[in-house]
């Protein structure tokens, strides 16, 4: 059968690691898709920048909406980032034109996620964003394919890497925010703006998509209360070390009698408990469903490599025909989320 024909826009941290990874798993992915995989042309801002990377053979695009729609590809892969501007074009571009589309961009999807599965669906095109929440954790499939047997009633955990390398580090190294925030953005965990990470924004943009994948509703990003670990000190920390607990940047979403409700804030954990336990990069995220009762997965939730994993699963699911509808179910079928009243918590 034909090759897939994939372009691929944005060669930073996840586009250098995901070309680096189809090529590395070129003959393992044909032969589990059944067909090759190609990527046949790119898109980045700085043609001359080296990249570490041999670009030889493929076609360069300056402008990724040009790329998005070229007759050349069948599935175009957004690793731009950003709500709007040149990667909501490109991806717009890409479904209108009938190609498939992969995403690692939350932003994007938290903002106009429903508008543009509703694209997809109506083209009869994938949209597939497992790299969009928790890095290289397969939540997003866990949520819509492993657990369409449950009713989900909560999800929450560690949704930001940047913000949990940045607290532990200040935690176990006594290291100051700045200089660990500096670390993080060498490593590539960082968004383009790291307000984004500190703030709590971006842990909103992923608990807004696993909320609509979990509970059947329509993204309602904005209905999320946001704190994020700007306003945290070395003394905050040894404080809470002092009684027992260590201090993590939660997002929380759960269904209550009154409508759903999703809250993203700094929690004192004690010490003892599983998600005091992860630390540097790593995410976690809890289920809780009535069948299969509680799972936590934990790994990588930022870095090149693992979240290239996510983005090549994601082509190796278009590529064997297999990457089912964006939210699990169509769209005229997600439900109006119904908000609860914001409630004072304790402890996560
Ligand atoms: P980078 O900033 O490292 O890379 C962005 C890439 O986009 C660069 O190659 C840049 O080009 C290119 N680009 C920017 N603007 C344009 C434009 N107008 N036209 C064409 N290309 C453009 O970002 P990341 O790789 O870190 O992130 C990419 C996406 O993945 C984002 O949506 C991010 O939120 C998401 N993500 C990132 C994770 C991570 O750990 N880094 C984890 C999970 C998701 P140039 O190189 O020439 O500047
Ligand atoms: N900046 C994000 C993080 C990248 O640190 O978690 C992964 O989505």
């Amino acid at each position: 059968s034909q090759p897939l024909r994939v372009g691929l826009a944005g060669l930073g941290t996840v586009g250098a690691s995901t070309l680096r990874i189809l090529r590395r798993q070129e003959n393992a992915l044909a032969a589990r898709c059944g067909r090759a995989i190609r990527v046949t042309a790119v898109s980045a801002r700085d043609r001359n920048r080296d990249r570490g990377i041999d670009l030889g053979g493929l076609a360069w695009f300056d402008d990724p909406v040009a790329l998005a729609s070229s007759d050349d590809i069948d599935c175009f892969v957004e690793l731009i980032g950003g709500s709007d501007g040149p990667a909501k074009a490109a991806v717009e571009a890409a479904l209108s034109a009938g190609k498939h589309v992969v995403t690692a961009n939350k932003a994007l999807l938290a903002a106009h996620g429903v508008a543009l599965a509703d694209l997809a669906e109506s083209k009869g095109v994938a949209l597939a964003f497992e790299a969009s929440s928790a890095g290289g954790i397969p939540v997003v499939k866990t949520l819509r394919e492993a657990l369409a047997g449950n009713n989900v009633s909560r999800i929450s955990g560690i949704l930001n890497g940047t913000c949990n390398y940045i607290l532990s580090r200040m935690e176990q190294e006594g290291l100051t925010f700045e200089a660990c925030l500096k670390d993080a953005q060498r490593l590539g965990y960082a968004e383009a703006d790291p307000t984004f990470d500190v703030e709590g924004f971006d842990t909103a943009h992923k608990l807004a998509i696993l909320t609509s994948l979990a509970f059947g509703t329509k993204i309602d990003a904005e209905a999320i209360h946001v704190e994020g670990i700007s306003a945290i000190t070395p003394l905050d920390l040894k404080m809470a070390d002092d009684l027992g607990y260590r201090i993590k940047l939660l997002g929380v979403a759960e269904r209550t009698k009154t409508g759903i409700e999703q809250r993203v804030h700094p929690t004192m954990v004690p010490k003892s408990s599983p998600i005091a336990q992860v630390m540097g990069v790593l995410n976690a995220v809890s289920i809780d469903a009535d069948a299969v009762r509680e799972i936590t997965l934990v790994g990588p939730g930022a870095g090149g490599d693992p979240t290239a994993s996510a983005v090549v699963a994601d082509i190796a699911d278009v590529a064997r025909g297999t990457a089912g509808l964006p939210f699990g179910l169509p769209i005229a079928r997600l439900e109006e989320p119904k908000r609860a009243p914001m409630q004072r918590h304790e402890g996560g």
